[in-house]
This record gives C-alpha cells, sequence and structure tokens, in this order.
C-alpha cells in the first residue's frame, strides 16, 4: 500500500472562483486527500429542512476532477443557531450546572433526543446525495468528540438517560431496574445514600463533598456508552449508503470515552496531531523539558498516539486527520516549529503505519476564532513554510518503497474503563492512569524500543517478549489468567485489580494474581517533590504501595520495603509509580536480550519490517551507525 498525504479545506470559506486552483494546486504538491464539510451544516441547511446542496456538489466535482478524494465530515460538531432555537435543551450543562453556551463549537448534549434526531436527519440527506458519489472516498463522524471538555454533561436529558442505563445494568422485574442490587454494589449504606427508586437517582455534580466514586464511575461509563451511541446512528446511516471507510478523528490524551468500543463501528481511526500545541497543555512536561522541546514536540506523545490508534483501527488502519503545519492559535504559548519538524512528524507517523497524514489546513482563515493558525498557504495563498516541507515528502513517497509493518516486541495494555477509574479516584494530586502509562511508553522509546498498544480486551500475547499492564484497577480474571500465560515477562501494578467491576475493594485483596499470594496491604500517595530512592537505581515519585508475600524482590526503596516484586511464573508487580530511570531498569532486567541501543538524548527510533526509522528531536546533530542524523532529521535504514 502507498501511504499518501492529504489536506482539510473549507470551500465554504473561499470564493468559488478560486477553488479550481486550489485543487489543481494540491494536487501538483502531491496530495491525494482533501477533508471538507464538518462544519458546513448552516450552509448545507440554511433553515429547517431547506437544504443548499448546490456548492457542495459543485465543490466535490472541483475538487474530484482535479484528481483528489473526498473525505466528507458529518457537521454535527456545529449545529446552527436555528437548531438550538428549536431545541433549547439540547445544550449540554456543565458541572456547575450552566448550560453551555452557543457561538462557538460541541454544544449538544449526546443525550439529547431531539438533537440526535436532527443529526440523524443531516447525516441521512448528506449520505442519500453522496453515498455513491465516486470521489467521496472516506467519510468522518462529526468532529473531535470529547474536544473542549465536552463529553461529561449534566443536563435534564443526560440524568433521564442515566437512570435508563442504570436500570438496564441492574436488572430487575419488567421494565424497572433492581434498586436493592444498585444499593448493595454501590455500598450506598455509608451515609444513608440509599435510593428506594432508580428516578431518585441524580447526577454526581452539585454535591455537598465528594459523590459516591462508583455514583461516578457509573456516569463515566454512561458517558461513554452515549458517544459510542451517539455515532453508531451516523455510521449506520452512512453504511447503508455508502462503501467508503468511516473514520472518526480522535484526540491527544482526551480519555473521557472509550476510543476501542467506538473503533469497533468505524473502519479507521484518525487522530490530529498537534506536537507544539500538546507539548503546553497535554504531555505533563516539566518547565525544563517544554523549553527543550518548544518547537519539536515530545518526542513520544505523538508515537504514543500513532501506536494506540493502530490498536484502535480495525485491522490496524489509522490515518492523522489533522497534522500542525505551523504555529497554532489555542496553546498557552505558540512557537513555529524547528524547520524540518513537519517532514519529520508526518514521517514518524508513516513510521508508526499511518495510511494517511493530512495537514491542517490548506490556508489560514483570516476570520473568526482561528486567525492565528498557520496553514500549508498563508491568508494571502502564497506558501507557508510547511509547504515545501509537505512537498518534499511527497517526492520522498514516491521514490522511496512503502513502509511494511512488523509486530514489536514489546506490548503495553490501554484500558480506558483504567483510566476512569483514576479519575474517579486519583489518590493524590495530578496522578492519572494516562500518565502511569505513557510513563512506561516513554521508557521503552528511550531504550529504543518498538511498542504495539493494545486493549483491555485482548487475551493473546502471542511474540511478545514483555507485556505491561500498568494500573489497571479493575481486571477481569480471565485477562489475569491470560497474561499468566504470556509467553514473555509481565508487568502490572501499581493499581491492579485494586477495585472490583463496581469500585469496591476486593477480597482477597490485590493483586490477586494467580499462583501468587503476593497482597497489597497498604497504599500511600506521596508529595512529587519528595522522591523516594530505590535500589538499583531510580526513584519513586507520587505513589507507593506496601506488599507482603510474592516471589524475589528486583527492586527496592533504600530503607529495604521492596517495591518490584515476581508474582507468578513470569510476572512483576511494581508496586509503585517510578521514574524513568527505574523503569527502564526493570525492563533492562527482565528482558536481557531485547537488543537495547544507545540512545542519544532526543533521538527516538521505530522499527518496521524492513527498516529502522531514526528520529532526531534534539537541537544537536547525532551520529546514527556512522551516519549522520541532523536536528529534525529522520534516517531510514534497511534492516
Ligand atoms: C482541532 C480541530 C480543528 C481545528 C484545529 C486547530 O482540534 O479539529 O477543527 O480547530 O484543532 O488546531
Amino acid at each position: 500500500m502507498k501511504r499518501t498525504l492529504g489536506v482539510c479545506y473549507y470551500p465554504e470559506h473561499w470564493p468559488e472562483e478560486i477553488w479550481a486552483q486550489d485543487a489543481a494546486r494540491m494536487a501538483d504538491l502531491g496530495l491525494t486527500w482533501v477533508r471538507i464539510g464538518e462544519f458546513a451544516w448552516k450552509r448545507m441547511e440554511p433553515a429547517p429542512g431547506q437544504y443548499d446542496w448546490g456548492w457542495l456538489d459543485r465543490a466535490i466535482d472541483v475538487l474530484g476532477a482535479a484528481g483528489l478524494r473526498v473525505v466528507l465530515g458529518t457537521p454535527t460538531a456545529t449545529p446552527p443557531a436555528w437548531v438550538v432555537a428549536k431545541h433549547p435543551d439540547m445544550l449540554a450543562v456543565d458541572a456547575d450546572g450552566r448550560p453551555r453556551g452557543y457561538g462557538s463549537r460541541r454544544h449538544y448534549c449526546f443525550s439529547h433526543a431531539g438533537y440526535l434526531d436532527e443529526c440523524r436527519r443531516i447525516v441521512r440527506a448528506m449520505a442519500e446525495r453522496y453515498g455513491a458519489n465516486p470521489h467521496v472516498a472516506a467519510w468522518q463522524t462529526d468532529n473531535e468528540y470529547g474536544c473542549h471538555d465536552t463529553i461529561f454533561s449534566y443536563s435534564d436529558a443526560a440524568r433521564g438517560a442515566f437512570r435508563q442505563w442504570l436500570r438496564a445494568r441492574f436488572p430487575g422485574q419488567g421494565n424497572d431496574g433492581d434498586i436493592g442490587a444498585l444499593n448493595a454494589a454501590w455500598g450506598n449504606v455509608f451515609w444513608s445514600m440509599d435510593y428506594d427508586d432508580f428516578d431518585q437517582i441524580g447526577l454526581p455534580n452539585l454535591t455537598v463533598t465528594e459523590p459516591n466514586p462508583a455514583h461516578v464511575h457509573a456516569f463515566r461509563r454512561f458517558s461513554s456508552d452515549q458517544v459510542v451511541q451517539f455515532n453508531r446512528a451516523q455510521v449506520e446511516i452512512i453504511r447503508a449508503q455508502s462503501d467508503a471507510p468511516i473514520a472518526h478523528n480522535y484526540m491527544g490524551r482526551i480519555t473521557d470515552f472509550d476510543h476501542f468500543q467506538m473503533g469497533a463501528d468505524l473502519d479507521i481511526a484518525s487522530w490530529d496531531s498537534y506536537p507544539l500545541g500538546f507539548l503546553e497543555d497535554r504531555v505533563g512536561a516539566t518547565p525544563e523539558h517544554q523549553r527543550a522541546y518548544a518547537r519539536q514536540g515530545d518526542p513520544d506523545f505523538q508515537a504514543f498516539h500513532h501506536d494506540l490508534y493502530r490498536a484502535v483501527g480495525k485491522d490496524g488502519r489509522w490515518w492523522i486527520m489533522e497534522q500542525q503545519p505551523g504555529p497554532v492559535n489555542w496553546a498557552p504559548y505558540n512557537p513555529a516549529p524547528l524547520p524540518g519538524m513537519v517532514r519529520l512528524w508526518t514521517w514518524e507517523a508513516f513510521a508508526h503505519g499511518a495510511e494517511a497524514v493530512c495537514y491542517f489546513r490548506w490556508r489560514q482563515a483570516p476570520f473568526a476564532q482561528e486567525q492565528m493558525h498557520a496553514g500549508l498557504l498563508r491568508p494571502d495563498s502564497v506558501a507557508a513554510e510547511a509547504f515545501a516541507e509537505a512537498e518534499t515528502v511527497a517526492a520522498e513517497l514516491k521514490a522511496s518503497p512503502d513502509v511494511t509493518p512488523v509486530q514489536a516486541p514489546v506490548a503495553i495494555l490501554f484500558d480506558y474503563d483504567a483510566d476512569a477509574a483514576w479519575a474517579v479516584q486519583p489518590h493524590g494530586v495530578g496522578l492519572s492512569y494516562f500518565g502511569l502509562v505513557f510513563d512506561w511508553y516513554k521508557a521503552c522509546r528511550k531504550l529504543g524500543l518498538s511498542v504495539d498498544i493494545l486493549s483491555a480486551d485482548c487475551r493473546r500475547f502471542d511474540g511478545y517478549a514483555l507485556v505491561l499492564a500498568p494500573g489497571m484497577m479493575h481486571m477481569p480474571d480471565d485477562l489475569k489468567t491470560a497474561l499468566s500465560a504470556a509467553p514473555g515477562q509481565v508487568i502490572v501494578g501499581p493499581r491492579t485489580g485494586a477495585r472490583d467491576a463496581d469500585f469496591n475493594i476486593p477480597t482477597p485483596l490485590p493483586p490477586a494474581w494467580p499462583g501468587s499470594d503476593l497482597t497489597v496491604s497498604r497504599v500511600q500517595s506521596m508529595r512529587p517533590d519528595m522522591p523516594v530512592a530505590l535500589e538499583p537505581v531510580g526513584r519513586i515519585h507520587s505513589y507507593l504501595e506496601q506488599v507482603e508475600g510474592g516471589g524475589t524482590t528486583l527492586m527496592q526503596t533504600t530503607d529495604g520495603t521492596p517495591v518490584a516484586v515476581a508474582c507468578g511464573d513470569r510476572a512483576t508487580y511494581m508496586a509503585a509509580w517510578g521514574d524513568d530511570v527505574a523503569h527502564m531498569a526493570l525492563i533492562r532486567a527482565l528482558v536481557p536480550d531485547l537488543a537495547v541501543a544507545y540512545m542519544p538524548e532526543g533521538v527516538r527510533r521505530r522499527e518496521t519490517g524492513d527498516d529502522m526509522f531514526w528520529f532526531n528531536y534534539s537541537t544537536q546533530a547525532v551520529e546514527i551507525d556512522g551516519q549522520t542524523l541532523d536536528p529534525a532529521g529522520v534516517l531510514r535504514l534497511p534492516k
């Protein structure tokens, strides 16, 4: 398969006279894909039931005639004012009970039945009109579910739907649920919180002090299900009219709904990669790290998501739907990428298996919210800096062999439900499941190891020398059994199996690992500025469990408290959140045979079937196998 490039385009932003020129220029640049439509509801349906498809017909024709393939987005992230006027209670409500206002985007509640009907209608109209259009070669549903903190809504519609969801989860006689079962599962005897009826159950906001964690976790699971269902409604309608693959564009570190569940309904997982924007507000990096990588982005954050979305996509199919091309408008600081970084980011995505990388956006907008966001072109249509880098990649793709996939030696499990559980009960400021998993991922990358991310539904681990499953607060027994049978080494903990499916501490106490008496007897979280030193190396910050039993101790605190302890045949329980040094040392100790390379600071590599790709995120040139790798450089060395 040939990897391809594309771009996001908004024909409705530009005079129709320039569309053909734009299209010809995109094709000349070597682009294959053009994504359009995802915010254009008002142009498609200016008033209720009055459709205006003429402009979109012509835009698709013009783009298609230039040889481009269209990704058509459904416009449900931006309901026009008339939709809101018709359904004033469709606005999502924030945790403080305030409706989220009109005037930007994503102003809807996933549980509002009237809004869902409007979405079905506009999507059906689009699918009927364009489902068989030969230029429409893929679809995108909505835009970035979860962006701007929009998964959780505390509206009346959400409350009603939550009660129904709970009735189904605790089934009873007839249509009503078993309220006694819910009370028992949640431990509502605590603080006299027992309900007499499902209709007494509210949403877990505006309580005097913290609500019951079981209640909050249930609300998070419910909210995730609502998003998956909302998306599924669109997918079913599109599929009835079109054979083209369907994608959604997910985000970086937005974990408020289960992407694996949504991914099962879609053909392609895509995500929107903004390496410099993320460095400031999502990576969780120290100010020093932010300064060192201000113009390159974090060396691991994009790669993590590439690997995650490869797992979310059906048969590993994934794309970058939006690639940062220059300074953006929305991060705390918005520097320009170092020359060469747009090319590096693009090649790194391909090395991780991306089928396509699309730049956001074709031309910088001179109006409205994103005036300060670069595109491939300036507002005056002169090429911006990224244009030439995209051109270089297009030429390189043409001239080089395809990137071939291969199974990585290391797997990391990622579980959205565990992420929700940590969010409900972090036990310390800033502690998150994502942060823990990402720390392990970084340790692997710093050792030069390629990683496959797997869903927590995975039960087969053949071919992996090492499987990491840190922090899964609820781990079903059959997953413990499958991990115990894995042929390679396994690392679990901290917090593995710390809660049952209803958010209670199970007995026997965690981790209840097959064939091991290891028991977590006490749990503490610590100030991050009071790290605890480890032997042989490294430090713990944030989180430390006290364990009893288990096998050999591989790592301990300097006062002799066991930290990494063998449990079962090939599993190691890590009873703490270590730093990179500790994590790297444990990996080295467990899988000494994995060819761990010397990795210069800021340099990363990714192994494919035929090549080893090297990427230099640092500002210093380095030598790799006798070749110079410049800052922002990419080396592709045949194996
Ligand atoms: C994305 C979004 C785009 C655009 C872009 C700007 O989150 O999907 O529509 O707003 O950010 O960086």
